[in-house]
């Protein structure tokens, strides 16, 4: 039988269905989008429709799709070296390494380049623990620091739930200061931070004497960019001065322009004892990965041996990229940009409030931004539960399917609509996002009761 021609768009779709696998989730029933080409904050299919990118991919293209100064960078530095050994030096990675020294806060100025975000975290957890020659870390269950064993450990989120019997031992975790649904049950303009005297508490039940480090985001990401009461991290700074303790802001998500700084914890004041970052370093254009630490803990290091390593640590490609990703944030203006395109998001989705009774709340810092949809503003009953099962997705997945089919591509997660646009977005492409989130949210507007 002759067979039926295929467009080259099932094809290509074919290919990646029959050979490859996809990360969190089944494997049957996804439709994925087969991307082209892409420039600035937009994707294009094989078939030319253009997709307007609302979460910067996986919020890490930063400086926005296909900037040919990236690719001429990397070029540039493979013709000259691709690779060197971590023990080796190249001009690039020193360079790399001042200029990240440069944009850190006060006092941390020594990079250890991993290769993505999960490794950086792994890297911290490791020398929190060389360090201080304790063991314990505390992290929060509402937060993602990636998907190795250690990462996933460390986060509480409920993707680690499958195989959870191989944790890591000694990672303790403790409530998000999550106001919209205090565990509480307070008003963050009432409350006495009960976030933080239930952290003080977990210090005490553990033992500080135990404990190396507290890890949390420089701003909550996927977890539904639950914002920290404005002296939450000044107060857990606090803590860990108090008992010894050192603390690791995971900066993957938040750092880099995403917030409006450089990283998340410069607009609460608070200097970490290390930084561990990945995605908008490179704006994704190579996997590549970042530990920045104090000067105190590198220190500690000189006449003691790091007991660390990568192949591919301080890979000469990937801090050619990064070097030339840093620059694009400076001569473009990226970060006035997020401080800018912000505040408009905020105040249209103020606007949007008025129209769509299904939004219960939005959280924003910069360019990092969440909308939780709700059936009940007042119950806040969510129109899907945390970590939802397919049945509870019923009415985020419609909502997903309309934005998708209406050309945009973001991050959907449980009753959560991220908007998290390349920091190089538009008024003008802002204006066209929000009208087909506008548009798809309409759908869940109907199940409110
Ligand atoms: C806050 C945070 N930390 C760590 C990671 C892990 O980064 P990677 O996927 O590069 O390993 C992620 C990934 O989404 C993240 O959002």
């Amino acid at each position: 039988m002759e067979s039926i021609p295929i467009s080259q768009t099932k094809e290509i779709i074919k290919n990646n269905l029959d050979y490859t696998l996809f990360s969190w989730s089944k494997q049957k029933g996804i439709s994925p989008i087969a991307v082209k080409y892409a420039k600035g904050v937009y994707l294009y299919d094989y078939d030319d429709k253009r997709y307007i990118d609302f979460s910067s991919g996986l919020m890490n293209v930063n400086i926005g799709h296909g900037d040919q100064r990236v690719t001429e960078a990397v070029v540039k530095q493979m013709q000259e070296v691709s690779y060197v050994t971590p023990s080796c030096v190249t001009k690039v990675r020193g360079e790399l390494g001042k200029k990240i020294a440069e944009i850190s806060p006060g006092g941390l100025t020594k990079t250890l380049f991993t290769t993505g975000g999960a490794e950086a975290i792994e890297n911290a957890i490791k020398m929190a623990r060389l360090y201080t020659g304790k063991h314990k870390i505390i992290a929060r269950y509402r937060a993602f620091h990636g998907a190795s064993y250690g990462a996933m450990t460390a986060g509480g989120d409920p993707r680690k739930l499958a195989s959870d019997a191989q944790q890591i031992p000694n990672i303790i975790h403790v409530e998000d200061p999550y106001c919209y649904r205090c565990p509480w049950g307070k008003e963050i303009t009432s409350c006495s931070r009960e976030c933080v005297s239930h952290v003080e508490r977990v210090i005490q039940f553990e033992g500080p004497e135990n404990i190396a480090a507290i890890l949390m985001e420089g701003e909550s990401g996927s977890s539904g960019c639950i914002k920290y009461p404005p002296d939450y991290l000044q107060k857990i700074r606090a803590l860990c001065d108090k008992y010894n303790i050192l603390l690791i802001a995971d900066e993957v998500m938040s750092g880099l322009g995403r917030t409006g700084n450089w990283f998340g914890v410069d607009a609460h004041g608070v200097i970490p004892d290390m930084i561990a970052t990945a995605k908008g370093l490179t704006a994704g254009y190579l996997p590549f990965g970042a530990l920045i630490v104090s000067d105190k803990i590198a220190a500690h290091f000189d006449d003691k041996v790091l007991w660390l390593g990568l192949t591919y640590s301080a890979h000469a490609v990937c801090c050619a990229a990064a070097l030339e990703v840093l620059n694009i944030y400076e001569e473009d203006g990226l970060i006035e940009n997020v401080n800018t395109m912000g505040k408009y998001i905020e105040a249209e989705v103020e606007r949007l409030k008025e129209k769509h009774p299904s939004i219960g709340d939005f959280r924003n810092t910069g360019l990092l931004g969440c909308i939780e949809l709700v059936k009940n503003r007042i119950t806040k009953e969510p129109m899907a539960p945390f970590n939802a099962n397919p049945e509870e997705m019923m009415i985020m997945n419609k909502v997903a399917a309309k934005i998708k089919e209406l050309g945009m591509y973001t991050f959907v997660r449980w009753n959560y609509i991220f908007i998290a646009p390349p920091l190089c977005i538009t008024k003008a492409e802002v204006d066209e996002g929000l009208a087909i989130i506008s548009e798809a949210i309409k759908i869940a507007d109907a199940y409110v009761i």
